[in-house]
């Protein structure tokens, strides 16, 4: 035991268990050998430890290490936490030397060093997994530029738009997500290291030396700060918490769009499963799993907010809490990306369908658009329009099958020249200005984000 000198009597075994971090921290291994071999480093620097013992204790990490990679690492009973048991092992294999690493240093400045070194890798891991995202979007975007769907709002009938719009749309999302991200990292990259318990190091440590050979871009400014903070770790629980929203959102969408009743979508066999009971099933489970898992991921971020929320200052206990929370959500995104990316890349999407289900009603902002054209102002158009819309209602045509007379009986700057707006093709080909739906806009926006994910994956 690390701590045992001033104690008579042991932990009780429920205590334990409670207390015992080991089962999930132990992934902290790779990170915890890293930064110690570099404090290692930096105490030999300032004469802390000779060189010869900077090799024994370096060979021993290392090899701790390579028990850890070919998982025959054994831990023991007392191994309480990563810290602990690495610190026992290398006892076992060099000797009463393994006991000079931790000078100055604190399981609470160590901790914390091994979580932002591990979030840093795992953000890095992640990147690529939603630029793969993005790009299938962009690749089913570039296919389907022919096929006009209905536009929704409030989940009613709207206005014509492309079907890569709607692909497009998530895109920018994505990206948001992908600069957030970036932007995280500036303030993970700070190291806490050399803040010992709370008060900093008493030995002239190297803090900024060491941050460099990490890999950290700067150096926490305030020891108790640096033990205290996890500001990081809720940060990036708020960034998976906000992209786990949009794959929601996008698994919600195809989740309706794939039912029978709407059919404009079919999601692949291997990301569907079926039904013990009802034989002609076939579910969108895939899209279901991940907009179920917004809870946890949500669910993760309060957690760690209320963890936090009432903690006395410095290290406290409580921060034990901040891991399972983010390692969570690291998995659970690992889990997620590679299988709506492989949704969307199998996709079948059924055009006709979408044909089908354009009612003539989506063109009528089009006819208020008409009416601007010929001089009227907007509200009174939208005025008109609907008195067009009421009066095809009543007799139970479309607005295409309602005869020119009647539209003229509403408002005279009807022509025989509204048979040009009448078309789905023509309405979406109007909204091209930058941002719009038609193709020449989404070739446009197409282009600028691939620009960007030339950028965004290069300036690292
Ligand atoms: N397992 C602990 C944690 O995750 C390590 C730090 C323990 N520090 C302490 N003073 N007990 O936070």
């Amino acid at each position: 035991m690390l701590w045992g000198g001033r104690f008579e009597s042991l932990p009780t075994e429920a205590m334990r268990r409670l207390n015992d971090s080991f089962a999930f921290d132990r992934r902290l291994y790779a990170t915890d050998i890293e930064a110690s071999i570099a404090y290692a480093r930096a105490l030999a620097r300032i004469g802390l430890i000779a060189c010869e013992e900077l090799l024994q204790i370096t060979a021993g990490l290392e090899q701790v290490r390579a028990e850890f990679d070919a998982g025959t690492f054994r831990a023991q009973p007392d191994d309480e936490d990563i810290h602990t048991a690495i610190e026992r092992r290398l006892a076992e294999l060099i000797g009463p030397l393994a006991g000079k690493l931790h000078t100055g240093r604190s399981r609470n400045d160590q901790v914390t060093t091994d979580l932002r070194l591990y979030l840093l890798d795992e953000m890095d891991a992640l990147k690529p997994r939603l630029a793969e995202l993005q790009l299938t979007l962009i690749e089913k975007a570039e296919a389907s530029l022919d096929i006009i769907m209905p536009g929704y709002t409030h989940l009613q009938p709207a206005q014509p738009v492309l079907f890569s719009h709607w692909l497009m749309s998530y895109f920018w999302k994505f990206q948001r997500d992908q600069q957030r991200l970036a932007q995280i990292a500036s303030r993970v990259a700070v190291l806490p290291l050399g803040a010992g318990a709370l008060a900093g190091h008493p030995f002239g440590l190297d803090r900024r030396a060491l941050a460099v050979e990490l890999g950290f871009s700067a150096v926490a400014e305030n020891s108790m700060d640096a033990v205290s903070d996890r500001d990081y770790a809720v940060e990036f629980l708020a960034w998976a918490a906000l992209l786990q929203v949009h794959l929601s959102n996008l698994a919600e969408d195809l989740i309706v769009w794939a039912s029978h009743e709407f059919g404009f979508v079919e999601i692949a066999e291997a990301y569907s499963s079926g039904s013990s009971l009802m034989p002609q099933k076939k579910n969108p489970d895939s899209l279901e799993l991940i907009r179920g898992k917004t809870g946890r991921v949500i669910g993760h971020l309060t957690g760690l907010l209320i963890t936090l929320k009432a903690l006395p200052s410095t290290y406290n206990k409580d921060l034990q809490e901040d891991k399972e929370a983010t390692f969570d959500v690291i998995d659970t995104l690992h889990l997620e990306l590679p299988v709506i990316t492989g949704v969307i890349r199998t996709l079948k999407v059924n055009a006709a369908r979408m044909a089908e289900a354009l009612d003539d009603a989506l063109l009528a902002t089009d006819l208020c658009d008409y009416l601007v054209r010929k001089g009227v102002p907007f509200r009174q158009s939208h005025y008109w329009v609907g008195q067009v819309v009421r009066r095809a209602a009543q007799q139970g045509v479309s607005l295409r099958e309602l005869p020119l007379v009647e539209y003229q009986a509403v408002h005279p700057a009807f022509a025989d020249d509204l048979t040009t707006v009448l078309d789905f093709q023509r309405s979406v080909a109007a909204r091209d200005t930058e941002g719009g739906t038609a193709p020449s806009a989404l070739r446009a926006q197409i282009e600028r984000a691939r620009e960007l994910m030339i950028q965004t994956n290069s300036n690292h």
